[in-house]
């Protein structure tokens, strides 16, 4: 295992990320709700650089008293991150895919130290 200096905290504003490259590891790392999560920027689907894609609030579609959802909504407690290869959405916090729960990102550790983000791989 090694601990990569991803940089200063304030670098990733929140709803953020940087993606780094060490070696030939891609990294992403994200700040979201204050809380950083780091994935292997390697999409489970076909292999897309799915840190690099969009961030978006999950999309619901409130159904209303009669049974019709008019509009779509969004669930602002929920961020998903779309993969720009087939658009695969994956929850930032959690790495699991929306429809396919088996399918997921791969975690990497993050650590905060004196004002500094590092990963460990
Ligand atoms: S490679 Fe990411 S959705 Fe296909």
């Amino acid at each position: 295992m090694r601990t990569i200096r991803v940089g200063p905290v304030d670098d990733i504003p929140e709803r953020g990320r940087k993606v780094i490259v060490d070696k030939e590891t891609e990294i992403g790392v994200f700040r979201i709700d204050g809380e950083f999560h780091a994935w292997h920027n390697l999409c489970p689907h076909q292999g897309g650089p799915v840190c690099q894609g969009r961030l978006y609030y999950k999309v619901i579609e409130p159904v209303a008293a009669d049974g019709k959802v008019r509009a779509m909504a969004y669930d602002e407690a929920t961020t998903h991150i779309v993969c720009p290869w087939h658009g695969y959405e994956y929850n930032v916090k959690t790495g699991k895919n929306h429809g396919h729960p088996a399918l997921g990102l791969r975690r990497v550790q993050v650590q905060v130290q004196n004002g500094e983000v590092y990963v460990i791989v």
